[in-house]
């Protein structure tokens, strides 16, 4: 469906989110009213003083050059006599300070010179006469009571504040992106938690505990009296003396404030959401407020959880429940890196390691769907992709990070099996890899990618103080470009695009044999000369460290990305085994990070990849658990044993990255994995691995086939299965010890091994 749509804009300074409204008169109520409403910058369609739908933050964060248009279904919103339809307008992403981080050429801070609305109605009458209208220069300007919003200072309320008719609209000509209908979820409320308790630190402040992280914003149940003020400012832990802390938001303030009316008497804010599990009262009309006054709402799109997981051990019990809490955070609008501080960007990177898990616990079709398509609306004509998406901040076109453009559509597509899904995708796939090979050319390495700048290992703990880790950055470079080129040609070959499969196959297997000959030396992993830490490169900084590929996620890649041969595979895994026997704990950062327990159990060491597991010592998944972690820490030592928090300047207390662990429980522990020729969950192999220590283990999985359950009890000296497989599910049982039973369609087994 397309649209012509006229944008408006208001000449005023409204000191506040400025209302667009205008009056409709009508003899009889319409059978059927449309509204179709964009916008740059983000708003509320109100009619009759009722906010229409529960979405928030509409019309969606899209790439700067597309926008969504929401249709809203208007009919029981409208009477007979007059009318005010009415657009309340903020910021947004396009406007606001998220978008702000000026890099831009030309030094434009923002790409969007102002605020703008747009709809147009469509109505039917009894009669079968139709009256369409749009947004045009007659609409009215007001102000509102929202005096301030922006994603990351919070929102400023002053339902005192008199509603003043500015005057007249103004048509906006000004370039505007390609309206598009909206799709991919709306971010609505979910889960309402109430306030546990309100504490008194330690320093006398007042804090509400929620109990739990999430994304979203304190709804406050409080009529008082006309003038007075509530305030209440957001922040993810108390610190080691029991006080509240937010000193990790960077230049984000994460505070909203009313002042009442003492009418109304439920707050909350329009345009805002905050990271938090904690609010400081910072003021409040009463002395002692009651915690009942307070609920945390979670704010996320819509989206199906689709798995559910339990065990005997309530530490993995705890760390899949902040998994999911990881991901219902940061699956807002597009995969942010994190909710809180003034970031909340899409960063690829992060959405590269944690897609498969994503698409394991919850139906994230059409949300990956519609953020790969700003991917690729965001690419560059050379193929790079920009390190977040939509493009707001300028960073490295970086391996990991960019190839969120092959693996994402890959691991999704294996979810769902559709077809459309990847071919829609896939010329984003090639472009992608096509960048590197000529990135590759230019340095006279076509089957190495060496000497660009890129984020490493970010936040591995095999070197003190360095962002990036020690392992070499072109090792990690070239062996994304090699796992690359190998899901275009796996998607190619599904697609039936048989010379693109010839072409990105030859360049894996090329990229392959000159990847083992630059960084393997007898079966272990060694720095190549010509590439980190030649002193012709341009980025000196990034460089200076020292540089290592003698580490668990050098090894991990190599072993998990098939860039060995057999005899290597050994030695390497031998070495990879020693290395976290020597350290005694895992070292890898974000790019290591899923691939290490695989990498471990894949090649004869699956207790050794257990005990990384079970471990809950610094730096371990566990670790944060055992801190009263309910989400997922970015860093390992987000706080340190002592209690001490880690530099505040990059310390979430919510990424979801190091949740990827759990598609290792999924794939490897319970044993569900799907066959590249079976997406969709159409052919499986289910081998489950117990480990003694957790004696049981279930999954629920919702699958495009039916509910596949996996459960296994260890006993005393065997271990009964219990599996069911829906229809059109074509599965191979493999038990540890080598049974393997073959099943087409419906089947419900009990085994013992
Ligand atoms: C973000 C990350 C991101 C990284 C890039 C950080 O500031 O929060 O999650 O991937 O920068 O290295």
């Amino acid at each position: 469906m397309k649209i012509d749509f006229n944008y408006i804009r208001s000449p005023y300074d409204t000191k506040s989110c400025p209302i667009f409204f205008c009056e409709k008169s009508f003899t009889e109520r319409p059978k059927k009213a449309v509204a179709y409403v964009t916008a740059i910058g983000v708003f509320d369609l109100i009619i009759n003083g009722k906010k229409c739908g529960d979405s928030f933050f509409a019309p969606g964060w899209t790439s700067e050059k597309r926008v969504m248009f929401v249709k809203y279904d208007i009919t029981k919103l409208l009477s007979v006599g007059k009318n005010t339809i009415a657009i309340l307008a903020g910021n947004g992403y396009a406007l606001g300070d998220i978008s702000s981080h000026h890099y831009r050429e030309n030094d434009k801070i923002h790409f969007f010179d102002n605020v703008a609305v747009a709809a147009h109605f469509d109505l039917t009458f009894e009669n079968g006469v139709k009256e369409r209208f749009d947004t045009d220069e007659n609409w009215l300007i007001a102000s509102s009571t929202v005096i301030s919003s922006d994603f990351y200072q919070g929102e400023l309320c002053d339902l005192t504040a008199p509603v003043t008719v500015f005057g007249k609209a103004e048509m906006d000509k000004g370039k505007k992106p390609a309206a598009v209908p909206f799709y991919g979820g709306h971010v609505i409320p979910h889960e309402r938690l109430k306030a546990i308790k309100i504490i008194t630190a330690p320093n006398g402040e007042k804090v509400i505990d929620f109990g739990q992280e999430i994304a979203g914003f304190v709804e406050i149940n409080y009529k008082g009296n006309a003038g007075e003020r509530i305030k209440l400012s957001h922040g993810e832990m108390l610190d080691k003396l029991g006080n509240f802390y937010n000193g990790n938001l960077q230049w984000a303030k994460a505070v909203t404030e009313y002042v009442l009316d003492g009418k109304q008497k439920i707050h909350r804010p329009h345009f805002t959401y905050q990271g938090f599990r904690y609010a400081r009262i910072d003021e409040f009309p009463e002395e002692n407020p009651a915690a009942s006054m307070f609920t945390a709402v979670a704010l996320y799109t819509e989206m199906e959880q689709t798995c559910s997981f339990s065990c005997s051990d309530e530490r993995i019990n705890k760390l899949f429940s902040n998994i999911i809490w990881g991901q219902k955070s940061n699956f807002t609008d597009v995969p942010t890196d994190c909710p809180q501080r003034s970031e909340r960007f899409g960063w690829t990177g992060d959405s590269q390691v944690f897609c498969r898990t994503a698409n394991i616990n919850f139906d994230v079709k059409r949300f990956y769907d519609r953020w790969l398509t700003d991917m690729s609306l965001d690419q560059h004509d050379d193929g790079a992709i920009p390190c977040v998406i939509p493009a707001v901040f300028c960073g490295n076109i970086s391996a990991g990070w960019g190839d969120a453009a092959t693996v994402c559509p890959w691991e999704t597509y294996l979810a769902c099996g559709d077809k459309k899904f990847l071919s829609r995708h896939y010329p984003m796939m090639k472009k992608w890899v096509n960048y590197i090979e000529t990135r590759a050319q230019n340095y006279g390495t076509p089957y190495l990618w060496a000497g660009d700048m890129h984020y490493g290992d970010w936040l591995a703990m095999d070197i003190e103080n360095e962002l990036l880790g020690s392992t070499q950055t072109d090792l990690i470079a070239t062996a994304f470009y090699a796992y690359s080129a190998l899901l275009c040609a796996k998607a190619a070959k599904f697609l039936g695009k048989t010379d693109d499969f010839i072409k990105y196959d030859g360049l894996y297997n090329s990229i392959r044999e000159e990847f083992r000959k630059a960084f393997l030396k007898n079966g272990l992993p060694v720095v190549c000369p010509v590439a980190d830490g030649d002193p012709k490169t341009p980025h000196p900084n990034v460089y200076s460290r020292h540089v290592s590929n003698d580490t668990q996620t050098a090894i991990s890649l190599i072993l998990n990305f098939d860039l060995c041969n057999d005899d290597e595979r050994k030695t390497l895994a031998k070495r990879l085994s020693e290395l976290v026997k020597e350290k005694g704990h895992l070292t890898t950062g974000f790019i290591g990070t899923p691939h290490i327990l695989k990498a471990l159990s894949d090649n004869g060491y699956p207790k050794q990849a257990y005990d990384l597991l079970l471990s809950d010592k610094m730096p371990s998944w566990l670790f944060p658990v055992t801190k009263g972690a309910t989400t997922v820490w970015e860093r390992w030592n987000g706080i340190n044993e002592n209690g001490d928090f880690a530099d505040p300047d990059m310390n979430s207390f919510n990424h979801y990255a190091y949740g990827s662990v759990f598609s290792w429980i999924f794939d490897y522990a319970i044993g569900i994995t799907v066959d590249d020729d079976g997406a969709g969950y159409n052919k499986i192999h289910i081998a489950p691995h117990p480990d003694k220590r957790i004696p049981e283990m279930q999954v629920e999985k919702k699958t495009p086939q039916g509910l596949i359950k996996v459960k296994f009890s260890v006993r005393n000296n065997s271990v009964e299965y219990k599996i069911e497989i829906p229809e059109n599910c074509f599965a191979t049982i493999v038990l540890p010890s080598g049974k393997t039973i073959g099943t087409n369609g419906k089947t419900s087994l009990t085994l013992t091994d």
